[in-house]
């Protein structure tokens, strides 16, 4: 089963491809929200460093492992070592906690692509339109199963190629209108404290919970620490430079989440003044703020529109790409056809979509260590699986297949591995230290132990 892997014509075939599958309502929705709550300018600095040192590494040796194995990650795990098959499967299951709750926020953006293209922009951009939709019952659902159920049509008649086709073309797009709406909410009255908010560091605002944020943000954005960057790695050809992809990977993934915290946070500011309310409020921010920059400015409603079209194609692609993985995992382990297999996803994602949809509205005060039923899921694979995951990634290549394997596979053909030296240390040292350390915070924080 493994001669023949089909694979990716070049490396702007490869960067593209995993570009697009790390591009998605990560950069747009999570990045923007959690800058505005973490610290702004703080947060995006301990983002970047932390992309650019242990993101990186990750990436790389994720990429390698793929690349080196030639297996997807359940069995690339068990191929470096027996002993280390079960954090394939750990990484597994990050996927299929993350489908549902995306699925619920894609059919958020669905909702307001319907807003904008049934002319609904000023309603849209009231105080309440977004607590009112999600706290309703049947509308979040009906939303959520669309954007569910478009997921799998094409994951079951295998449509992905056409669907890839269109999203390469309409990336580019979607990063020309984000840095255009960058720049009108930049000069919107006020706005301009909010760019010095996200933009200037200010030290005092950091704390632990900034950095156990920004790590999350750094795993979900970039798809690591679940296994599909080894994927990916397996379809890559051996003469492509896996140090340089993952350089303009990162670049891209990082530039479009930046262009979308300028969309979002400068606007806050404009509407509300900054208050800590307004920039603290967490996943519903881009869907308050967005509609009244649309709002304010002229064709704002067309504009929405195609904002909101292109943003549920990048969430689309990404979905796609999720419940794929989940499929064939289920098609090589359970032995099961594929209509079966994505049966089953879509069975287990309906129920864990609803619960998280539920649990913004009649469900609102069921909590589970203090949060609600989305916000969980998002903070179990995130703050708890993923660092994981990603810690025994690191002790696994630092100490296990030593981390020259890595470095082999990256120097095949001849290329130089520049950040060689940046990539043991971080692999052996620091990565396992500073996860380790967030992991406990986090799962300490969480349980009440500790206030972060
Ligand atoms: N990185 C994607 C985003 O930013 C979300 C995501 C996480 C993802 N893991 C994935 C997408 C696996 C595809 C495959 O939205």
């Amino acid at each position: 089963m493994e001669q023949k892997r089909s694979g990716f014509t070049g490396k702007l075939g490869f960067v593209l491809a995993a570009a697009g599958s790390a591009v998605g309502l990560g950069n747009i929705w999570r990045f923007p929200y959690l800058a505005a709550k973490y610290g702004g300018g703080m947060f995006l600095l301990v983002y970047i460093i932390l992309a650019v040192t242990f993101g990186f590494a990750l990436m790389v040796a994720e990429i390698a492992i793929g690349r080196k194995t030639q297996l997807s990650a359940i069995s690339a795990f068990s191929k470096l070592n027996k002993k280390f098959s079960f954090l394939g499967y750990v990484a597994s299951i990050v996927p299929v906690i993350i489908l549902p709750y995306y699925s619920v926020i894609g059919g958020w953006v669905t909702k307001y692509l319907a807003a904008f293209c049934s002319g609904q922009t000023a309603q849209a951009a009231q105080d309440d339109y977004f607590g009112n939709f999600i706290s309703s019952t049947g509308e979040p659902i009906l939303y959520f199963a669309i954007f569910l159920g478009l997921t799998a049509l094409v994951v079951l008649f295998g449509v992905e190629k056409g669907i890839e086709k269109v999203s390469k073309f309409m990336m580019p797009v979607l990063v020309v209108l984000s840095v255009g709406i960058a720049i009108y909410s930049a000069c919107l009255p006020g706005a301009l404290d909010g760019v010095v908010y996200y933009i200037k560091p200010d030290f005092s605002k950091f704390s632990i919970t900034t950095v156990v944020a920004a790590m999350g943000q750094l795993f979900y954005s970039m798809s690591l620490a679940m296994g599909i960057m080894i994927t990916y790695g397996s379809y890559m050809k051996k003469d492509v430079s896996i140090e340089s992809s993952t350089r303009q990977i990162s670049l891209f993934d990082t530039g479009i989440a930046f262009f979308a915290g300028l969309m979002i946070i400068p606007a806050v500011f404009s509407f509300s003044g900054g208050d800590e309310s307004a920039l603290g409020q967490g996943p519903g921010l881009m869907f308050v703020t967005l509609p009244k920059v649309f709002n304010s400015m002229a064709g704002g409603n067309i504009i929405g529109a195609v904002f909101f079209l292109l943003v549920l194609l990048a969430a689309l692609t990404s979905s796609i790409s999720l419940m794929e993985t989940i499929v064939s995992i289920f098609i090589d382990k359970f032995k099961i056809k594929r209509i079966p297999a994505c049966l089953a996803v879509l069975a287990v994602s309906v129920a864990l979509g609803l619960v998280s949809t539920l649990g913004y509205g009649i469900w609102s005060e069921v909590k589970i260590i203090g949060m609600q039923f989305l916000d969980f899921f998002d903070f179990i694979s995130n703050s708890v699986i993923m660092p994981i995951v990603a810690l025994i990634t690191c002790i696994v290549v630092g100490y296990v297949i030593k981390p020259k394997a890595i470095i082999e596979e990256v120097e095949t053909g001849n290329v130089k591995f520049k950040a060689k030296k940046l990539f043991v240390v971080m692999i052996k040292y620091i990565a396992p230290i500073c996860i380790l350390v967030i992991l406990a915070s986090s799962v300490l924080g969480a349980f009440g132990v500790i206030s972060i």
